[in-house]
């Protein structure tokens, strides 16, 4: 195709705001899709995605639009992942674009997700189209959210597009702008091959799918390709396009995107941010900005039910075929049996991976608590001699009397938020030790940044939030590397015995505080039993808090159910029931949930 009839560009939007309502009618529009293939939501394909409204893997279309100047167009669209825990593979998915469109809810306004997204966008040299929608609402506030798009981000919204994506108003308007703003790509046909490896992932049928942008040269099927950074070679065997279906295509030229596939079975070799160039002739340089992401939030998952090991693994294999930035190695607790250890790219990420668990092959699990990354220089010993570890699981903590420095991962915060809630949520943020760099106002609202430690940050920082703003903060991150901290272990020990799956890395000064509301929870959500459990947070030796289970009375069910025996039998079932999903520690019976609701700070 003639690069000046090519237009590549990504959807820029806080969740919710309206992105894959949009994408869908732009591709409607297109002939894409008929009305009934339109019913169902395309570009968002998995069922969590769907549930939760997130974008997890990106997904390009291809489309045909015929503009009003009578040419025809090639549109890439990309979508790309909507969350932070995905920062990495959403840059790459914009440097393969040389445009965007910035989506803003009408009746929302600016928030703080969208600001990342954009800067990132601007940071790409990107053209930003601003789109108005949900112009349809009757709290819509185009001309407001117009202002905040010039003051707060510092656009020109002037020639912003209105539209309402439910209704199909200013579709037509949308796309006549993204050919007329956004700049058609550059590249040379006749160069060595490059092209950057936006995306993978794997299919059951075709194997490792791989989205590609092509910079300069052609790729075409049966040339021998190899990943620059990766190392391996290939043969393409399939190139093509979505719009949205799968299309098999001659080539894909400079300034296009589209898909490969060259008989490739485990997306860890198909990297994002990999070059791929021929064999022969092939580019020398490698393009900029490769990087290896690394799990930066670790934790363990067991089955409560030990029989399900396997099937734990094997689940756990399966998922993995489709996402290399998840971790696994197997762990051996104490009290929880056979399990894996697991890294996340974030917070959100531990989720979905746990959700799907559950959800899509049905197991029932036990998640420790989680824990970052932690850099711990030790001294040198008769035996050994000094050196730096990484501690990803609290259960492998060193001698302390060894420990000479250890590092915790540092994060910076942006939080944006109506007034009212500035006071808890910088209540919150001071709590979790954090530092304020900056605070401006802009309309009735605030932006606050701060610099956290993620640690503080991985259980409930998000939900907290949340709940003291009712849902109106919105809150985004990037890492800033390893700081020194007064870090220590804490264990929990219920009936004289430690609870390894409770046990946690704190900072020593909130220690004491944390230690106490983990008792006080554990009382209410530990059964009482027919004996006295005491509960104690510990640092080594020394304890900080203690709570104490008071004994049962042994004649309890015989009392209360006492003439009605259907009643005492149902009750007895239900507690057989409730064993399955209990796990004995010290002789105490602990319940599933009450590993994590333990953790949840007050
Ligand atoms: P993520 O995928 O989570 O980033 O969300 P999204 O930005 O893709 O939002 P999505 O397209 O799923 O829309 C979110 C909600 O807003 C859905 O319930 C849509 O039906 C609704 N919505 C989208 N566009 C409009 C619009 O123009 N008007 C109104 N009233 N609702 C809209």
């Amino acid at each position: 195709t003639d690069l000046s009839k090519i237009r590549n560009f990504s959807i820029i939007a806080h969740i919710d705001h309206g992105k894959s309502t949009l994408a869908d009618r732009l591709i409607q529009h297109c002939g894409g899709l008929t009305e009934r293939e339109m019913s169902e939501q395309v570009l968002d394909n998995m069922d969590i995605e769907k549930e939760r409204g997130i974008t997890i893997k990106a997904q390009t279309v291809r489309l045909a639009y015929t503009a009003r100047d009578g040419e025809t167009y090639e549109l890439n669209l990309m979508d790309t992942p909507g969350h932070v825990d995905f920062a990495y593979e959403v840059s790459r998915s914009l440097a393969a674009c040389e445009g965007a469109l910035l989506v803003v809810d009408a009746a929302q306004g600016v928030e703080a997700q969208t600001l990342a997204n954009v800067y990132q966008s601007i940071e790409h040299d990107h053209e930003i189209v601003p789109v108005i929608n949900k112009i349809d609402l009757p709290a819509a506030e185009p001309e407001q959210v117009r202002m905040e798009i010039e003051e707060i981000i510092g656009l020109d919204a002037s020639e912003a597009v209105l539209t309402s994506a439910k209704s199909g108003i200013g579709i037509e308007e949308v796309l006549e702008a993204v050919v007329a703003k956004i700049p058609p790509p550059k590249g040379d046909r006749d160069a060595p091959l490059k092209a950057m490896l936006v995306d993978s992932w794997y299919d059951p049928y075709l194997g490792v799918v791989i989205l590609v942008r092509v910079i300069d040269g052609v790729l075409r099927k049966g040339l021998s390709v190899k990943f620059m950074q990766g190392g391996t070679q290939h043969l393409v065997d399939r190139v093509g396009c979505f719009t949205p279906k799968r299309t098999d295509l001659a080539d894909i030229g400079p300034g296009e995107i589209g898909f490969i596939t060259a008989q490739i079975k485990e997306v860890e070799q198909a990297r994002v941010g990999d070059t791929i160039t021929t064999v022969k002739n092939g580019a020398t340089q490698a393009l900029a900005g490769y990087k290896e992401v690394q799990p930066v939030v670790f934790c363990g998952l067991f089955p409560t039910d030990a029989a399900d090991f396997e099937k734990l693994r094997e689940s756990i294999g399966k998922l993995r075929l489709n996402d290399a930035s998840f971790s696994f190695e197997m762990e051996s607790s104490a009290a929880l049996g056979f399990g894996f250890r697991c890294g996340f790219l974030g917070l959100l990420h531990l989720e979905i991976i746990q959700e799907r668990l559950s959800r899509e092959y049905d197991l029932d699990l036990i998640t420790t608590a989680p824990s970052v990354v932690y850099r711990i220089s030790l001294g040198h010993t008769k035996n050994e001699d000094a050196k730096v570890i990484e501690l990803h699981n609290p259960a492998d903590y060193p001698d302390p009397s060894r420990i000479v420095e250890i590092e915790e991962p540092w994060i910076k915060a942006t939080i944006y938020t109506p007034d009212e809630y500035l006071g808890s949520i910088l209540k919150l943020c001071q709590d979790r030790r954090g530092i304020q760099t900056d605070l401006t106002y802009v309309g009735g609202r605030a932006q606050v940044t701060y610099e956290l430690p993620l640690n503080e940050v991985v259980f409930d920082f998000y939900d907290r939030l949340k709940s003291i703003s009712r849902g109106y903060a919105s809150f985004d991150y990037e890492q800033i590397g390893l700081r020194p901290g007064d870090l220590v272990k804490m264990n929990i020990m219920v009936n004289n015995e430690p609870v390894d799956a409770l046990s946690l890395i704190v900072h020593r000064n909130v220690a004491e505080d944390r230690g106490r509301g983990m008792c006080e929870r554990l009382k209410d959500l530990i059964p009482r039993h027919l004996f006295k459990i005491p509960i104690q947070a510990a640092i080594g030796g020394k304890i900080i808090a203690r709570e104490t289970i008071a004994a049962l009375r042994k004649d309890v069910t015989a009392k209360c159910y006492g003439g009605d025996i259907t009643r005492k039998k149902k009750l007895l079932e239900k507690q057989k029931k409730g064993k399955a999903r209990m796990r004995e520690y010290g002789n105490v019976s602990i319940p599933q949930e009450a590993f994590i609701a333990a953790l949840r700070m007050g």
